[in-house]
């Protein structure tokens, strides 16, 4: 789990804006009997017509693949395949220009 939010907080380090501060925050908020991890920044944001193949092995975004920050493209889907080994999920949310949010959802043990 470390790992899992060790790759999301690299990420919006690496997609922040060059011209604004980076802006983070970490939420744990519990919801019945669920957990979510929530984890949220003003970055560079996702377009919607790449937001549904973050999640996929080897896919880097448009900006990604043109920058010199390096990367393979791995890092959500490990975070992906960690949380469905503890039988939880990971939604994404994004908006272009303006930032990103994932929430890691898992079951309070
Ligand atoms: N917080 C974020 N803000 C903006 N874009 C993001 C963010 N997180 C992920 N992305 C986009 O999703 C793509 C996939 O992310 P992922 O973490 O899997 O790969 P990566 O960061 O490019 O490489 P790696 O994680 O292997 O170093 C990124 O290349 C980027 O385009
Ligand atoms: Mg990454």
């Amino acid at each position: 789990m470390n790992r899992a939010v060790t790759n999301l907080i690299e990420n919006s380090m690496k997609f922040k804006k060059p011209t604004e501060p980076l802006c983070m925050i970490l939420e744990v908020v519990v919801v019945d009997d669920l957990v979510e991890i929530v984890i949220k920044d003003n970055g560079q944001g996702i377009s919607d017509l790449q937001l549904p193949y973050v999640f996929d092995h080897f896919y880097r975004g448009e900006e990604a693949r043109t920058s010199t920050t390096g990367g393979s493209g791995l890092g959500l889907a490990i975070v992906k395949q960690i949380v469905e080994k503890h039988n939880g999920h990971v939604k994404i949310q994004s908006k272009l220009h303006y930032g990103t949010t994932v929430t890691i959802v898992l079951g309070k043990a």
